[in-house]
């Protein structure tokens, strides 16, 4: 019997001599405690050593069946025929100092409630200002380490990746799902504009901001991704689109990202279960929302509708789900946010941030190709250039300022270089 119950049952039996009439009650006192110890699954014979493995799909498979096509003409008619959500921020250079700006709040919420208990979700929320300039998904640890296609590839705590991040992070979270045993990156994964890896049209919920500084949320088919009109910049992909233009979208995505029809199981699991949770989203005012919850699955935390509902509560218009139970992992400033789930390996009667892929790492203001491409400098968002490159990115050439030194043609335009 555990300490809470005990608590709960005491101040009864004490009662019990002074009003004999509740007697009668303690039955049902017992009855309720049963319910809501049920509700809360405080059950340590469910403590997953060593891991908090919270998976969505039966092992070795990950990723929903149906084409966009499918998901289009099979959801809600309000949705008519689009599968993602889009809200444009600003694509010009914040002013100010350059300096990240963002709000975190702690939040414990009541999220479930019996006659005698009720359960939290605890966690965090926060909203960053210009993401367009400051939000970055990181391969784990280094660039190239999730190449399409490869078998082996590395995982990372989220403090290390951001550490080996050249332009820094000031936020850092855990960003999408990997395969448990060998660390392979899943999903859609675009990092400042370079096309890591594609989920081959697979459908889950994915969290993106294109070229134009439209944030977009939802089910992408393939051919979206490799559009050069108006490329990603960033991109991560979940399991499960939580909230849909201000609501409760959990039990529609549900039904896009189930892997068949017949073995519905692991996904109603997942969803439903109570643990750590994390999520990325937007609000009304083009602000990046990253949110968590606190837990351990079946022991704490919250389950998706649960979490969906704390977003909305807070004004997020768009979110999907990341990874979540011993994944959870927030950083900032290099100092661990958060109480992991995951045991140590070493001593195991203490928890550990997991290895885990992507990160989504939040920093102070960037120029759009961070090192403008080496022929020039980035401050407060804008490349100043060496002559005689030019553009937004220092990416062009001006064929004014240079004569190739009368050894060859200048080439004018985008990424033209110059031949001597
Ligand atoms: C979606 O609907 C609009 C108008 O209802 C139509 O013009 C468009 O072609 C449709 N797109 C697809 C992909 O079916
Ligand atoms: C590429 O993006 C542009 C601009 O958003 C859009 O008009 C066009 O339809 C897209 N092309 C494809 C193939 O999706
Ligand atoms: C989206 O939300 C806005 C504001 O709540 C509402 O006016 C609009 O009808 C919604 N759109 C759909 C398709 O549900
Ligand atoms: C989801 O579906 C279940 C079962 O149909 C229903 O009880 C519940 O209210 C739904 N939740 C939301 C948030 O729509
Ligand atoms: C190229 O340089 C010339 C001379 O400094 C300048 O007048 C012109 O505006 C520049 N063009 C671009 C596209 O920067």
């Amino acid at each position: 019997m555990s300490a809470s119950l005990l608590r709960h049952i005491l101040p009864y039996s004490r009662r019990r001599r002074r009003w004999p009439l509740q007697y009668s009650l303690l039955p049902l006192a017992i009855l309720s405690l049963t319910v809501a110890n049920s509700l809360d699954h405080s059950n340590n014979q469910f403590d997953p050593f060593p891991g908090d493995i919270l998976t969505p799909y039966p092992e070795g498979r990950h990723g929903g069946t149906r084409t966009t096509r499918e998901i289009s003409s099979c959801q809600h008619t309000r949705w008519e025929n689009r599968t993602v959500e889009t809200f444009k921020v600003l694509t010009t250079p914040p002013s100010g100092d350059g300096k990240l700006k963002f709000k975190m709040h702690k939040y414990a919420d009541v999220v479930a409630r019996t006659p005698l208990r009720k359960r939290y979700a605890v966690g965090t929320i926060t909203f960053i200002e210009d993401p367009y300039y400051t939000l970055s998904v990181l391969e784990p640890s280094r660039k190239g380490t999730c190449h399409q296609n490869s078998y082996y590839t590395t995982k990372a705590t989220v403090l290390d990746t951001a550490a080996n991040y050249e332009h820094g992070c000031r936020l850092a979270a855990n960003g999408g799902y990997f395969t448990v045993s060998n660390g392979n990156c899943l999903g859609n994964i675009v990092s400042d504009g370079r096309l890591v890896k594609s989920a081959n049209g697979v459908q889950n919920a994915n969290f993106g901001i294109k070229e134009d500084g439209s944030i977009v949320v939802g089910y992408i088919p393939e051919e979206e991704l490799h559009n050069q009109t108006n490329p990603f910049r960033q991109l991560v992909t979940g399991v499960i689109w939580l909230v849909r233009n201000g609501t409760n979208y959990v039990n529609e995505s549900k039904i896009m990202e189930c892997s068949d029809h017949e073995d519905t199981g692991p996904m109603d699991t997942f969803v439903n279960v109570i643990s750590a949770r994390s999520a990325i989203g937007h609000d009304d005012k083009g602000r990046v929302v990253l949110a968590r919850v606190e837990g351990q699955t079946h022991v704490r935390g919250a389950n998706l509708y649960e979490f969906a509902d704390v977003l909305i509560k807070r004004g997020v218009v768009n979110a999907i789900n990341l990874d979540g139970g011993g994944s959870n992992t927030l950083v900032q400033d290099g100092i661990l946010l958060n109480y992991p789930s995951d045991h140590c390996d070493h001593e195991s009667q203490y928890r550990c941030a997991r290895e885990v892929s992507t990160v989504i790492c939040v920093h102070d203001v960037q120029c759009l190709e961070p090192d403008c491409n080496n022929h020039g400098s980035c401050d407060m968002g804008a490349c100043s250039c060496e002559s005689p490159w030019t553009g937004d990115t220092c990416g062009s050439v001006n064929c004014s300022l240079t004569d190739c030194n009368g050894h060859g043609i200048c080439m004018e335009g985008k990424r033209k270089y110059m031949y001597f």
